[in-house]
């Protein structure tokens, strides 16, 4: 089961603030134990999640804890979500974004395998964005393309109508994005952390050598 607390965390905002104000029906691939969607749902109570989770310990996590929270709009099955393509206006997704590591330590393979992405991490949003859902929501990983992502979403006739931005450190556990992010700290900069309020934003870069 994926179990990273502050990115789960960093989900929930996202659908709390960006998507759920945006759309009242909402298919979601990737539930995970369903903690994110619950919160958000607290201050958007009229909203509907159809959740696919593909990994049955965390689809029934899911059920369990939406049982316990009381909550009635919103439903979650096993299964894999390009197959069954739950109805709604928009997407959401903390989808899977990790470089595919077929030569993983056995203590990290299961997990990395939950979240394998593709060659570069980035294609099975690429996937998601053809789906032809009319908005979509997803968390896009510095590590993992995000120029071919967006120009996926550009393509597919979306525009970008709100972000946010949050640092995580994993790369350690991953060698593959560790490479990436040793390449993209040697070069012009980094882009280490964003701060989005209502109506002020504010970007900080920073230079190698951090
Ligand atoms: C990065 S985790 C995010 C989990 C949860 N949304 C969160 O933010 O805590 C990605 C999740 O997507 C699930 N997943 C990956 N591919 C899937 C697919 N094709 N259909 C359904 N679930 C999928 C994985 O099992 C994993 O639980």
């Amino acid at each position: 089961m994926f179990t990273f607390p502050a990115e789960t965390r960093f989900y929930s905002r996202c659908l709390s603030d960006l998507a759920f104000p945006r759309a009242s029906t909402v298919a979601e691939l990737g539930s995970g134990d369903g903690t994110a969607v619950i919160a958000a749902l607290r201050d958007h109570p009229d909203v509907t999640v159809s959740g696919i989770e593909r990994d049955p310990v965390s689809a029934q996590a899911a059920k369990q804890a939406i049982a316990s929270a009381g909550i009635t709009g919103y439903h979650v099955a096993c299964g894999d979500f390009m197959l069954h393509r739950p109805p709604g206006r928009m997407l959401v997704a903390n989808p899977p974004y990790m470089p595919s590591c077929p030569d993983a330590p056995e203590d990290v393979a299961p997990m990395l395998a939950q979240c394998d992405g593709g060659p570069t991490g980035g294609e099975a949003s690429i996937a998601l964005l053809g789906l032809g859902y009319e908005d979509v929501m997803l968390l896009v990983a510095g590590h993992a393309d995000p120029i071919a992502v967006l120009s996926a979403a550009r393509g597919a006739g979306y525009e970008v109508a709100g972000w946010l931005a949050r640092p995580f450190g994993f790369g350690a556990l991953h060698p593959p994005v560790m490479n990436v992010l040793r390449g993209l700290a040697n070069g012009p900069g980094i882009l280490h952390r964003v701060v989005v309020c209502p109506g002020r934003s504010s970007v900080e870069a920073r230079r190698p050598g951090w």
